[in-house]
């Protein structure tokens, strides 16, 4: 028989009315003379009554939970003082007429009830039934919603979606690829896409002019609690744009999408300079959720007779009158040193300046901290000093500890960080290495120190930050190929290499490319923001272990000989 209702769409409206219901049992209450069966779906649950007169009385022991049941009779009105204002369906229940088991079920290994994550593996290894959950199921139909809403958005204003391979060549995003063998092409391999950052690029110089794709992106990457292998992104590019349309357009799918999720969003959103970012927050994706902006002490300990700060880069946070414990202020010292700070200065205004280093200040520095970080009776002021690298980034980790204690991470803050350098220093590789990917154009304003100070040269880049995470990041592309002969050989790729891993693409740009242009946000970390997850395995159906493992499908599997043999793939074992 087919169900006439679901089971959380009936109320008082429907009281008298016979429905036919199908579902899981969620909980039985067994009275003696009376039974009560919670049937649920996805869509709510509903109190079914079975009386001791009922035919289906002793069937009715034999079902436990998470059986799935068909049940037809009455909806009624609940007696006065049993409604259950818990329940959208709370004010009704269903006196049974007919009961048919439609699937029995084992007792089940985890706890569907609790939101506790504790148990993570056997939760994946029965994912199915984690997925029973509300809470699970409820992120689910948020992604879909924001990605109805995204879609619909990049229709009305002319994007097209169209699909990328994901059995590609390496994309220059930097991380890992993941590889798979070619049975055809023996000893060759795809890489599955790290994202369609290429192809959308091929997309303009074919003439698409607006693209956007939900795509699903492959990175080989350590897995934390932001990041999986496989993830979402919503990816865009536009040809003729300037950065501001970018922007623009990402703003606007963005607000569509939280509208979804019934949630406001202010346009235009805050630009900040990646220089104040770091030199305020320590970090290129900054929290301004709160305050708590970095005091520059520098200049006061030029001369100083205290060698830990003398002729060093000082910055200091003040906080009004926190009440910190020992335990507190060990943990913020911790965090300083893990981020290679040698330490953590902590200075409390009481009647005087107490701290650890007073002696070694002399008073006209103890006054001029004071007064420059406008501190009162109470306050602590924390320092860190040494090269500006470590300073910004051990404080930038401060701030964020010291947010977290004071519970300032409240509210929504967004920003787009802009002008971030074009190129950065890797200290391993002893060489210049890109910021973002080899094809951002840098500010024009910068091309003629190019060669001469590439690290002072900006890049036409954004990223878009919601509460300290970066949700997205894009970029004007270069499609002048002289140009991009030049950013190669400053990143100290031959023409040969660069041929060799760019090739099609260089060979593209010389057939009239546009000016183009664009971003992908993170799809995943939005619905983790969205839905106050922790931990990205939330908002993803089926995703993997910490250690790169479904323990449901138990994937990655061995496969047999006669695989590798067609793919000409050798296991050899580590020596
Ligand atoms: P990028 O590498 O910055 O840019 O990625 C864009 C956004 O994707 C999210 N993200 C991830 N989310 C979950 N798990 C991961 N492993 C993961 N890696 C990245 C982040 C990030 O901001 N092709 C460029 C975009 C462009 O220039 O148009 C790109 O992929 O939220």
């Amino acid at each position: 028989m087919k169900r006439t209702h679901t089971c959380g769409e009936l109320g008082d409206a429907l009281v008298g009315k016979e429905v036919l219901l199908q579902g899981w049992v969620d909980t039985i209450r067994d009275h003696g003379s009376l039974t009560f069966i919670d049937l649920r779906d996805r869509y709510g649950e509903v109190q079914l009554v079975f009386k001791k007169e009922s035919k289906f009385f002793e069937k009715v022991r034999e079902i436990g939970k998470e059986f799935v049941l068909e049940v037809k009779g009455e909806v009624q009105k609940r007696k006065a003082g049993t409604e259950n204002k818990n329940l959208p369906t709370g004010s009704i229940e269903i006196v049974v007429d007919h009961l048919e088991v439609l699937s029995k079920s084992d007792p089940l290994p985890i706890d569907i009830k609790s939101d506790d994550a504790s148990g993570d593996e056997m939760r994946l290894k029965y994912r199915y039934l984690d997925l029973r959950r509300k809470r699970l199921q409820q992120n689910l139909i948020l992604r879909h919603k924001l990605l109805m809403a995204a879609r619909q958005f990049f229709d009305e204003v002319g994007f097209v979606e169209v699909e990328t391979p994901l059995l590609a060549k390496s994309t220059p995003e930097g991380s890992r690829d993941f590889l798979v063998p070619s049975r055809i092409n023996r000893g060759k391999f795809y890489a599955l896409p790290q994202s369609p950052q290429l192809f959308k690029q091929m997309l303009m110089v074919g003439g698409m002019d607006k693209y956007f794709q939900i795509a699903r992106c492959i990175r080989d990457e350590d897995l934390r609690a932001d990041r999986q292998f496989e993830f979402t992104q919503i990816d865009l590019e536009m040809s003729f744009p300037d950065q501001e349309d970018v922007q623009g357009v990402t703003e606007n799918v963005l607000k569509r999408m939280l509208e979804a999720a019934g949630k406001k969003l202010d346009l235009p959103l805050r630009r900040m300079d990646y220089s104040e970012a770091m030199e305020k927050y320590g970090s290129d994706k900054p929290d301004l959720r709160f305050g708590l902006e970095f005091i520059d002490l520098t200049d006061i300990f030029r001369q100083s007779g205290f060698e830990i700060f003398k002729g060093k880069v000082v910055k200091a946070i003040k906080v009004s009158k926190p009440g910190f414990s020992k335990r507190d202020l060990d943990d913020l010292e911790e965090t300083a040193k893990t981020y290679k700070a040698k330490g953590l200065v902590t200075a409390t205004i009481s009647d005087k300046f107490e701290s650890n280093v007073s002696k070694h200040l002399t008073e006209v520095e103890i006054n001029e901290v004071v007064k420059k970080c406008g501190a009162v009776k109470g306050d602590m002021i924390f320092m860190i000093s040494g090269d500006r690298n470590t300073v910004v980034t051990a404080l930038g980790k401060v701030r964020l500890k010291l947010g977290e204690k004071l519970g300032l991470q409240k509210g929504d803050s967004f920003l787009w960080v802009i002008n971030f350098p074009l190129f950065a220093w890797s200290e391993e590789e002893k060489r210049v290495v890109a910021e973002h990917h080899p094809f951002t154009s840098p500010r024009k304003e910068d091309l003629a120190i190019l060669e001469s100070d590439p690290l002072k040269v900006k890049a036409l880049a954004y990223d878009i930050v919601w509460n300290g995470e970066e949700i997205g990041g894009g970029s004007i592309r270069i499609h002048d190929i002289e140009l991009q002969a030049r950013i190669f050989k400053i990143l100290g790729l031959s023409k040969e290499q660069a041929m060799e891993k760019f090739g099609f693409m260089l060979t593209a740009f010389r057939f009239g490319p546009p000016p183009h242009g664009g971003l992908a946000l993170g799809f995943d970390r939005i619905i983790m923001n969205l839905s106050e997850s922790k931990d990205i395995r939330d908002v993803i159906a089926f995703p993997k272990d910490k250690s790169g493992v479904s323990p449901m499908d138990g994937a990655p599997g061995l496969v047999d000989e006669k695989q590798l043999k067609e793919l000409g793939v050798k296991i050899v074992e580590e020596q």
